[in-house]
């Protein structure tokens, strides 16, 4: 098939590309971007254009050689031309393949090296996103545009160089040749086009739909079995589902997915079987007339075989050409969706005269503080969340004039009605989001002021359902102090209280915590999350504590872990246990954003409001 049939794929991915691209608006300057990222492979791409166009005019030449190897070296009866042009035909084969492998190496490498420099700005920019983002976005849709339309842009830029240029000159070239050996042979040929391209543009419309439609089923049943396979999702199958169900379920997605393959693999045939066919009829009249003609004496029989030879490199370039406005397209289409992402500005950044927060025992102050939620439209984008226009509703107010200090190792303690806004206060804090009026302050810095680096140094906190990466124990508390020694680890486990269970592992500190730390109960990842936090030692403890009753043992480990995380640090605790509340400093009640009690124990339960009520539904019963 050789370069044949590389051009037959190639002319196939085109037409199955999306036509409706065509449509889409192009922002300005995407076209100068575009080349802004391909400057670094100027050389690179300059060598690979060389070389297309050599490859192009090499393939041009050859039919020119038989035609004499015919006319010239067997009708003339002359063995050692038909031995040198035979050798030259050899020597341009093997010159050919060498090019048609540099042609690779050269397009290879501009392409993987397009795609690393896009892969690692979107993800190095998706990094710095607010945490609001990652609340918003489907983490599919970030993975794809890392995946598919990084892919896509850097397939359709290569592609689009080496169609529009080599198969350009290429085409040119040949009608030339053509027309100089017989212009009304080359007439006919080229009428002969239309009777293809039609036929192949009507295939290359529904093949798009089928392919679009391929797309979703495809993705439906992969979401079915990540939905199912995934732990919980399998958790809620077993204790709530139907096998049955969802073997239907499956099979029906399934079903689909091999019904549109069926009828996606008969309209490609139809296509490649058009355009073959169209070949050969063409062919066929250029034999039959030249043929006839070649009797005649008025044509050369090398004129035939020529004319012949070059049809083959005539349909193919011109098919490709004739949908290049949607390469294009789809090119600009793809590295604009990259682009969207690069642009989207993240919402909470460093300021570049940022100070920094005083590494020292701390004090937390929050200034008339009012909180709501950023809307969609603030953080994210419509296409990374499948929906067509952005939520523009503002979110109601959440925290709403809330003033409190925290003096430098005391604990307050956050209690409250579900809903009421104490997650978020921490938030806050963390400057995980912005306040939307007042502000934070640590150590007299406010946070917005306040560098990146000086502010997770100063604050850790552990939140209800700790996260663990899917890798080892010791992976997972290096992450917080990449320096610590083996010695450090093993008294921070200590004194968060989980050194006993992990000691007693096979493998120690180098066990895998699975997916989401799931082979450990939820008070263990507490705990050794807590033990995260003491390696890293920072002077601001923030814990969010799980809600769910733990048997009194893990209840009693759990309580001294905490002590030793509290001990002599600025802590704020979100309060579910009965403990906490005792040795707290202070305890604020909050309800619907607001502090509506503050205190110590003893007088606010002297109050008889809304703490005295929580403390005897909440706290009281449990010990
Ligand atoms: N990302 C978010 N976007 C919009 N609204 C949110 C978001 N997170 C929380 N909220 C809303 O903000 C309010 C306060 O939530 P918050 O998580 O602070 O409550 P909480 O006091 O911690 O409750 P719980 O005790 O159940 O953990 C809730 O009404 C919640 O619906
Ligand atoms: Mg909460």
């Amino acid at each position: 098939m050789g370069p044949r049939g590389h051009g037959m794929r190639q002319s196939f991915r085109s037409f199955s590309r999306d036509s409706s691209v065509k449509n889409s608006k192009i922002a300005k300057g995407t076209f100068k971007r575009i080349l802004k990222f391909a400057s670094p492979y100027k050389k690179l791409l300059g060598i690979f254009l060389a070389v297309i166009i050599i490859d192009a005019v090499a393939g041009v030449i050859n039919p020119l050689i038989f035609k004499e190897i015919i006319d010239k070296g067997i009708l003339g009866k002359n063995t050692t031309l038909v031995v040198q042009l035979a050798f030259l035909v050899a020597g341009l084969s093997i010159f050919g393949a060498l090019l048609s492998f540099v042609q690779r190496y050269f397009s290879a490498r501009i392409g993987e090296g397009l795609i690393f420099d896009m892969r690692t700005k979107v993800f190095s920019h998706i990094q710095q996103m607010p945490i609001a983002f990652f609340t918003r976005t489907q983490t599919g849709a970030l993975v794809s545009r890392l995946n598919n339309d990084v892919l896509g842009a850097q397939e359709a830029f290569t592609d689009v160089l080496s169609t529009v240029i080599g198969n350009a000159i290429s085409v040119i070239l040949v009608i030339i040749a053509m027309a100089f050996l017989s212009w009304q042979l080359t007439l006919i040929s080229l009428l002969i086009l239309p009777f293809f391209l039609l036929p192949a543009r009507w295939f290359g419309r529904h093949l798009q739909s089928i392919t679009r439609e391929a797309y979703t089923l495809n993705a439906d049943m992969n979401i079915t079995m990540i939905e199912r396979f995934n732990v919980a999702g399998a958790m809620l199958a077993k204790l709530f589902g139907n096998p049955k169900n969802e073997d239907t379920l499956f099979q029906e997605r399934a079903g689909r997915v091999r019904d549109i393959g069926v009828n996606q693999a008969m309209y490609t045939r139809i296509f490649f079987i058009s355009l073959m066919l169209t070949a050969s009829l063409a062919t066929a009249i250029v034999y039959g007339w030249g043929g006839v003609l070649a009797i005649q004496k008025a044509f050369e029989v090398g004129t035939v075989v020529a004319l012949t030879a070059y049809l083959g490199r005539l349909y193919q370039p011109l098919t490709a050409l004739s949908n290049i406005q949607v390469d294009i397209m789809t090119a600009l289409v793809s590295f604009e969706r990259v682009f969207e992402v690069i642009d989207l500005p993240p919402m909470i950044a460093e300021k570049k005269d940022a100070k920094k927060i005083p590494q020292e025992a701390a004090t937390i102050n929050l200034d008339h503080v009012f909180f709501r939620y950023p809307t969609a439209e603030e953080v994210s984008l419509a296409s990374l969340e499948s929906v067509a226009t952005l939520d523009k509703t503002k979110s109601r107010e959440v925290l709403s004039d809330v003033t409190f200090t925290v003096k430098p190792g005391q604990m307050t303690a956050l209690v409250g009605p579900t809903g009421a806004g104490k997650t978020t206060i921490m938030q806050l804090v963390a400057r995980l989001y912005d306040t939307t009026k007042g502000t934070v302050s640590i150590n007299g810095v406010d946070v917005k002021d306040a560098t990146f680096d000086s502010l997770h140094a100063i604050l850790g906190m552990v939140t209800q359902d700790p996260h663990m990466f899917h890798d080892t124990i010791k992976a997972n508390l290096l992450y917080a102090k990449p320096d610590a020694t083996e010695k450090q680890m093993k008294k921070a486990l200590e004194d968060a209280q989980i050194w006993p269970l992990i000691e007693k592992l096979p493998n120690g500190l180098d066990t895998m915590v699975g997916e989401r730390g799931y082979r450990l109960s939820g008070g263990e990842k507490q705990r050794l999350a807590i033990a995260r936090l003491l390696l890293k030692a920072p002077h601001i403890v923030m814990l969010d504590e799980a809600t769910a009753h733990l048997d009194s043992e893990s209840e009693r480990a759990l309580q001294k872990a905490f002590e030793t995380a509290l001990a002599g640090r600025t802590s704020i605790v979100i309060a579910h246990r009965l403990s906490t509340i005792l040795n707290a400093d202070q305890i604020l009640v909050i309800n619907h954003g607001k502090i509506v009690e503050k205190g110590t124990h003893k007088t606010l339960l002297a109050k008889r409001g809304l703490y005295a009520n929580l403390y005897h539904t909440q706290f009281s019963t449990k010990k």
